[in-house]
């Protein structure tokens, strides 16, 4: 299987007056035919930058990369061919409608008028926008813009498509109606790299995800190799009454071969389960003939939420120190 995508040591600099950015500080992606790479990383972290190199909107000041084995600086016209990009803000005209959006976007794709028409039919049945097809686009929720923006870019039936966080500030109800039109498009075929800030969305659409924070790789693997990084499968006990807690301690000390942490205030006992299930079943045991009484026990996997903060010391999402501030600019 060979690589539609391959990048290696990308570095994009934005140079104000005062200060400058490294957005992206040495960055190697690659994303085999047929697969799906998700890059996942907070605000600030350089995806939408990477993003725009690969698409050959943007220059980098170092690295190379390739896209379907053309160069990205030397063939952009070869790579705009074969590829389509659903950008993080709509591409799509406001004042339009969506039948005529689709057309104009199929006339950019050098699609004849007729062409261009049966095209934009095709996509708008398929994204369930038919009814909407003669409404300015104005009037369309946010998330019939952002199936209107993916159908946009699916105009010329590009075999890699790149979508830079495709279900952000999306309701919960459209971002599953979102998951499962890109899955229908990857069922298809289509090569994928996707954005995103959600963990939950890498570990349901993505292959591969590669973990970008300051401009930098910080992990790759699968979601099932990244969740194992912090240490696997871990259980926790919600203790009933306060002066059983250091008993129980002692007891779950024991039966896992570590010390547990405990949450004083909940009562929560955390500890690492190397024996999975089977452990659980010992504790409970110990638990119940030591008279020790619990509120809650379970055996919990690690979310990529923990992966990230395991990773980073920082929490995914709304991270302060992601964004450089813009100095000396009224606003
Ligand atoms: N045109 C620009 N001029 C100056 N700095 C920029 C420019 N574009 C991006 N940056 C800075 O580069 C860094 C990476 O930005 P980028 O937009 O690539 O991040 P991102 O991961 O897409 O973030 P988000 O999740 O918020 O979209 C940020 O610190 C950002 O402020
Ligand atoms: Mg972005």
């Amino acid at each position: 299987m060979s690589d539609l995508i391959s990048a290696h040591g990308l570095v994009k600099v934005y140079k104000g007056r005062k200060s400058e950015v490294r957005a992206l500080d040495g960055v190697d992606l690659a994303v085999p035919e047929g697969t799906v790479l998700g890059l996942l990383g907070p605000n600030g972290a350089g995806k939408t930058t990477a993003v725009r190199i690969l698409a050959t909107l943007l220059k980098p000041d170092a690295g190379t990369a390739t896209v379907g084995g053309h160069d990205i600086v030397r063939e952009p016209d070869a790579i705009r061919r074969l590829m389509g990009l659903s950008g993080q803000y709509a591409a799509v005209d406001e004042n339009l409608t969506g039948s005529e959006n689709l057309w104009l976007f199929g006339r950019l794709y050098q699609l004849s008028s007729a062409e261009a028409h049966s095209r934009a039919d095709e996509l708008l049945g398929q994204f369930d926008l038919e009814d909407a097809r003669d409404r300015v686009v104005k009037t369309y929720s946010g998330g019939m813009r952002r199936r209107l923006d993916l159908a946009s870019a699916l105009i010329g039936r590009p075999r890699l498509l790149i979508l830079d966080e495709p279900t952000t500030g999306l309701d919960p109800r459209s971002r599953l109606g979102m998951w499962d039109v890109i899955r229908g498009l990857v069922r298809e075929g289509v090569t994928l790299l996707l954005t995103t800030q959600y963990l939950e969305e890498a570990d349901e659409l993505a292959d591969k995800i590669t973990v970008i924070d300051h401009g930098k790789i910080i992990a790759l693997g699968t979601a099932d190799e990244l969740k194992s990084q912090v240490g696997g499968e871990r259980i926790e006990v919600v203790i009933r009454d306060r002066d059983t807690i250091a008993q129980a301690r002692e007891l779950l000390a024991r039966d896992c071969g570590e010390e547990p942490t405990l949450d004083e205030h909940t009562r929560k006992m955390t500890v690492p389960a190397h024996g999975g299930a089977q452990t659980l079943v010992q504790i409970v045991r110990d638990l119940d003939e030591a008279g020790i009484h619990i509120d809650d026990i379970a055996l919990r996997r690690p979310t990529l939420d923990d992966v990230f903060l395991a990773l980073t010391g920082h929490a995914s999402v709304d991270d302060p120190t992601g964004d450089e501030p813009v100095k000396g600019r009224a606003a």
